[in-house]
This record gives structure tokens, C-alpha cells and sequence, in this order.
């Protein structure tokens, strides 16, 4: 292999290490997510048991794989994280009962542990964020007439929509949103309530794929073997080709 191959599959697998953005673009917020920010994992893990595990569970990850993860003690992950009697080994599921949230809300609940990666971040982020109030209840600019309550409303606020009337291609009058705007103050400003949908992202960006963050610490390492590799390999070529030029 000569050196410039080895440029080659250098850049190769910087590219393959370089995580691809998760996000879908159109009209989506940018969610800036960085899974290796430990105390944003903390918050978002927090916020996560308290307000979406009523309904949600993330079936493939145990807490203690969390409080290893996050760099929790065992006994901050029995006092913040686990509601009730649950045990460090236990899976994060959901207490509600499937058939009683069918009831409730029409569907189940659906597991969360791979909508990171169904869906992506910034998906993620503008819904949790895209709540607003109409005459006929709570309604989402990311998923229209959600069966999901808004239910971080008391820390938002109530938004309501500001529409427009346009007229579609087959000349029917029809009303779009264009902007969100906070009618009703909640415990959160709304830069903090973004930064609070931030963590709950990055929380369940880690939970879609929580071996990234091994992945990634081993992927610096096979950079500085391989960058160490071209140099060798660099100066046995200038060695070979010394005598012939
Ligand atoms: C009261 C029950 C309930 C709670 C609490 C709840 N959800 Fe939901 N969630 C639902 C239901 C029901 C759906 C299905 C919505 C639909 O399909 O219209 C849903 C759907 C979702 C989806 C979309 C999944 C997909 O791919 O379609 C996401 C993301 C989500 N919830 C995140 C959260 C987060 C984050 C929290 C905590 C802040 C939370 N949910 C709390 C009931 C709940």
C-alpha cells in the first residue's frame, strides 16, 4: 500500500467516524446535540423518568447501564431516577398498562428507545417544542393532532399559533401556521425550555444508540494508529526511493 493510499483510507474512515447527522431537515429546528456532554445526559435522563416514563418505556436499556454511562453512584440512580420499587438491573419500562393507554389515548404509547433514530433529533426537538393550544385542544406543528397530550406544559407555557390563509393549487382557501407564540407564561423561560428539550434529545439520542459513546472514544484511537502508520509507511517510501532518484 503506498502512501497515498493510506491518505485515502485515512479520510475514509474519518468520514465513517464522523457520526452522519440523524437530522431530516425541511422545517425542523437544528437540535445541537453532543452525547458526550455528561451532565446534559444527567438532566435528560432526569426530566425523562419523571415526565414521559407515566407512558413511555425505553425497553432496551437498564439503569444500570445509565449510572455507568453517565458516571452516576448506584445510589443516585435509586434515588433520582428509579419511581417506585424498580431495581438497578431492571429494564426501563413503562408501569402503564398497554391496553389502559389504548384506551386513553387511542394507541399505545409508542417505545422510545430507537425514535432517535427513526425519527432523528431534530425531529425530537422542534415536537417537544411544537406544542400550541387550539379551540379544539392541544395540536403540534412536527405531528398534527397528536394522541400524545402536551404534557410539559406547566414548564413551557401555552403557545398559540399565528396562521395564515393561502390558497393550495386547487384553489381551495386553506390556513397554515407560520409562527408559535406564548400566550400563558410556564415555570420555564423559553430559553430555558429549549435548553431543557435539548438534554431530553440528547438523552434519547444515547438511548438509540448508547454504544456511540465507546465507539467513538475507540474511533480516536484508530486515527492516531493509522496516522502513525502513514508516517512509517512515508518514511520507508522516502528510504526505498532515496538511492534511486
Ligand atoms: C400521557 C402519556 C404520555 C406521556 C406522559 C408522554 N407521551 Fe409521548 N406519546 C404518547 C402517545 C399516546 C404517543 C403517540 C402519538 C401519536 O401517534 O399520535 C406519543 C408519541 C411520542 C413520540 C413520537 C414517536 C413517534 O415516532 O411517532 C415521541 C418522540 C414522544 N412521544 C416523546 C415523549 C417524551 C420525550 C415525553 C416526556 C417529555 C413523552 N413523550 C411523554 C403519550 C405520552
Amino acid at each position: 500500500m503506498s502512501y497515498r493510499h493510506f491518505q485515502i483510507v485515512l479520510v475514509l474512515i474519518a468520514m465513517a467516524v464522523a457520526n452522519p447527522a440523524t437530522g431530516k431537515g425541511g422545517d425542523l429546528d437544528h437540535a445541537n446535540t453532543n452525547v458526550h456532554d455528561k451532565a446534559a445526559l444527567q438532566r435528560g435522563a432526569s426530566l425523562f423518568v419523571n415526565y414521559c416514563m407515566g407512558c413511555h418505556s425505553v425497553q432496551f436499556m437498564r439503569y444500570q447501564r445509565l449510572a455507568d454511562d453517565l458516571g452516576l453512584t448506584e445510589e443516585q440512580v435509586e434515588e433520582f431516577l428509579i419511581m417506585g420499587d424498580g431495581e438497578a438491573g431492571d429494564y426501563m419500562l413503562t408501569a402503564m398498562d398497554a391496553s389502559d393507554a389504548e384506551d386513553w389515548f387511542g394507541v399505545t404509547p409508542p417505545d422510545l428507545s430507537l425514535t432517535a433514530r427513526s425519527r432523528g433529533s431534530d425531529w425530537i426537538y422542534s415536537f417537544l417544542r411544537g406544542y400550541y393550544l387550539t379551540d379544539d385542544g392541544w395540536n403540534n406543528t412536527v405531528l398534527e393532532n397528536p394522541a400524545m397530550p402536551h404534557v410539559l406544559w406547566d414548564l413551557q407555557g401555552i403557545q398559540r399559533a399565528v396562521t395564515e390563509t393561502y390558497t393550495d393549487d386547487e384553489g381551495q382557501e386553506r390556513t397554515r401556521v407560520v409562527s408559535l407564540e406564548l400566550d400563558q407564561e410556564g415555570r420555564m423561560s423559553p430559553r430555558d425550555f429549549d435548553k431543557a428539550m435539548l438534554d431530553l434529545t440528547t438523552f434519547m439520542e444515547y438511548v438509540a444508540e448508547p454504544a456511540a459513546l465507546q465507539r467513538e472514544r475507540l474511533g480516536i484511537w484508530v486515527l492516531l494508529f493509522l496516522g502513525l502508520l502513514t508516517f512509517l509507511a512515508y518514511l520507508l517510501y522516502k528510504e526505498y526511493w532515496k538511492d534511486v532518484k
